[in-house]
């Protein structure tokens, strides 16, 4: 392997046999028209909210505030990806416990696709293969007739509960401003005349469409007509979106505008600061022996 392409190849192809071996559980809840967060939710447009994550000190953190998001926002169901072999214990009980209807899988990123310090940085792949096990599971195990939507929430994001009105709405694919990523305070479509010309990206404005993951939704129907329509371990930082939205539409135009013609901020790119655990390391027995964190 001392060929650096014939280990690329090697890599793509562990990591699409991987892709393969993920397993899932499914729970859907029955009847959730009585419930607590808002009633009525059996007549909302039900949304798929995939969210990848990974094994990390503020994991348990990210995801408890997540779910409370994703209680408010009604009729939901909770695409959770774990970066693992198997499923682990903490997230398998946090999402039984959220009370959302969920299906939880599991794809680990092969270690030859994890960051090392002399890698480029666009080789890090971060839930790209997540992401990709859960298109699978909404192609092949929703019915033809599901109607909903698709979005794709990370962990670490802030998410107010109007975004999900906003998204319902969605025809093909939908599009919002996302606050504090790429740069800048708000990162947007600009609408003219309730049509989107350009965005207001600073970093990578070459992209056709220079947007976040956290920025669109779209539908399931779409995501079935365009089943090459996938994220891929292959391209630069920061192209995914631009990466999975050409496969699904021909032009920008026809991104529909929400949130006001994409004046309203209803998500953010909180990042979590990583914690010190200096301390920690000293200690002979960790603070946390038996403790789940
Ligand atoms: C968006 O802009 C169009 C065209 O100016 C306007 O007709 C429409 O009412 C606007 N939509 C919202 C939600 O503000």
């Amino acid at each position: 392997m001392r060929n650096p392409i014939v280990a690329y190849i090697a890599g793509a192809m562990a990591g699409f046999v991987f892709g393969c071996l993920f397993r899932f559980d499914t729970y859907l809840a029955k009847d959730r028209g009585g419930d607590s967060n808002g009633g009525g939710t059996a007549n909302q447009r039900l949304i798929y909210v995939v969210t990848p994550t990974y094994a990390r000190p503020q994991q348990k953190a990210e995801l408890t505030r997540l779910s409370y998001a994703l209680r408010l926002a009604g009729n939901i169901h909770w695409v959770l990806v774990e970066d693992s072999a198997k499923p682990t214990e903490m997230v398998s009980s946090l999402v039984k416990q959220s009370g959302i209807p969920f299906t939880l899988l599991n794809v680990e990123t092969p270690p030859e696709y994890k960051l090392r310090t002399r890698d480029p940085s666009w080789l890090k792949p971060r839930g790209v293969l997540q992401r990709n096990a859960a298109l699978h599971f909404l192609r092949e195990k929703t019915s033809p007739e599901d109607d909903s939507v698709v979005y794709f929430a990370d962990d670490d994001n802030t998410y107010d509960v109007r975004l999900f009105e906003e998204m319902r709405l969605t025809k093909k694919a939908s599009v919002w401003p996302v606050g504090l990523v790429g740069g800048l305070m708000v990162e947007r479509p600009i609408v003219i005349d309730g049509r989107i010309k350009r965005f207001n990206a600073v970093f990578r404005p070459d992209r056709t469409y220079p947007i976040d993951m956290a920025a669109f939704a779209v539908s399931l129907k779409l995501l079935k007509n365009h089943p090459d329509a996938v994220f891929s371990l292959n391209v630069p930082r920061g192209h995914q979106e631009t990466h999975f939205l050409t496969k699904l539409l021909s032009r920008v135009s026809e991104l529909e505008p929400r949130a006001d013609n994409c004046t309203k901020v209803l998500v953010w790119h909180t990042r979590t600061e990583n914690t010190d655990l200096k301390l920690e390391k000293r200690l002979a027995m960790p603070s946390n022996q038996g403790i789940e964190v």
